[in-house]
């Protein structure tokens, strides 16, 4: 392990982002899952090294995987919630993010609603900078575990099928999704109402298919987005009952189609909308999965970006 460096400094998002670049993150993610089903599941690797976790807008799985992948390498670690900063007293990201740089912080981890905020620190501060998500725009980690767990599942990613349905729109993970599954050689298929996929989509080389039954007839795997109500107007969904009928991921749909589609949704889930609970809590969604493997691509990423950053500051 690490044996291998990457070729980026920060991890803003996955638009350029070499195949080789993706395919040594994954490869460390890998031992990285090993590690953490020991029965000691903390590595000393980044001992000495300060992250902190700034969250400028709500999250459960992102947050908390973080953390743990922090710990588990040993680093110390400062979270930072916007709900209890000076943020509310009107602080603006840059005076905020170069009071925690004057801290010596060797790595930030950010989410933010503003897309492209990511880029943004980048220009700030010379700590490292991982995006967790930064409005519409990308969550590269997502993407990441997203395909760690579809090579975890059938073994190789070059030439799999992957159906992304939903609201394309308004989701970083689509977004991260496309420019990773592409990069290793996936075939991409996005399906949703047609006024939440963007017109030019296709240029980037994916398909598009409003059809969501030959979707999953094409498909080895499914990933399954939420109908993002807080980045909405009202009524772009004509009403829930509706889209669960044209796009939901119902147990009745699919056992219309002879075959074992695998299941991912980055959560968090709208049963009944977007998916059945019969469907999430089956075998076939390895929506879990997801979020252990969000646990050790996370290791991988902060290991990757940081532990050069320890060994050329050592030298
Ligand atoms: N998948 C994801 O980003 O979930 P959270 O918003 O809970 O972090």
């Amino acid at each position: 392990m690490g044996d291998k460096t990457i070729s980026i400094k920060h991890l803003v998002g996955l638009e350029g982002v070499s195949r080789d670049d993706i395919r040594i993150i994954l490869d460390t993610g890998f031992t990285f899952r090993e590690v953490l089903e020991r029965p000691i599941k903390k590595v000393p690797t980044l001992t000495g090294i300060n992250v902190v976790n700034l969250f400028f807008e709500n999250s459960t799985r992102t947050r908390i995987s973080f953390e743990l992948a922090e710990k588990r390498l040993s680093a110390d670690v400062t979270s930072f919630s916007a709900a209890a900063s000076s943020v509310k007293k009107g602080e603006t990201l840059k005076d905020t993010v170069q009071n925690i740089h004057a801290m010596k912080m060797d790595a930030v981890v950010m989410r933010h609603p503003v897309p492209g905020a990511a880029i943004q620190l980048s220009h700030f501060v010379d700590a490292v900078v991982i995006n967790a998500g930064d409005g519409t725009h990308e969550h590269p980690t997502q993407a990441l575990l997203d395909m760690l767990s579809l090579q975890e599942k059938f073994g190789y990613l070059e030439g799999l099928k992957v159906g992304i349905i939903g609201d394309i729109s308004h989701s970083r993970v689509a977004l991260s999704n496309i420019f990773g599954l592409l990069a290793m050689g996936a075939k991409v298929t996005l399906c949703g109402p047609g006024h939440l996929i963007p017109p030019h989509v296709s240029e980037l080389g994916v398909e598009v298919n409003g059809d969501v039954d030959e979707v999953i007839e094409w498909a080895d795997a499914v990933n399954v987005l939420r109908i993002q109500r807080e980045r909405m107007g009202v009524g772009l969904i004509p009403s829930v009952r509706e889209y669960r009928s044209q796009f939901g991921i119902s147990l009745e749909r699919l056992s219309r189609h002879k075959k074992e589609l695998i299941v991912l949704h980055p959560g968090p889930i709208n049963r009944g909308v977007e998916i059945d609970s019969e469907v999430a809590d089956s075998d076939q969604a390895i929506i879990l999965d997801q979020v252990l493997n969000g646990v050790a691509v996370r290791m991988s990423v902060l290991f990757h970006l940081l532990k050069p950053r320890e060994e050329m500051e050592a030298a």
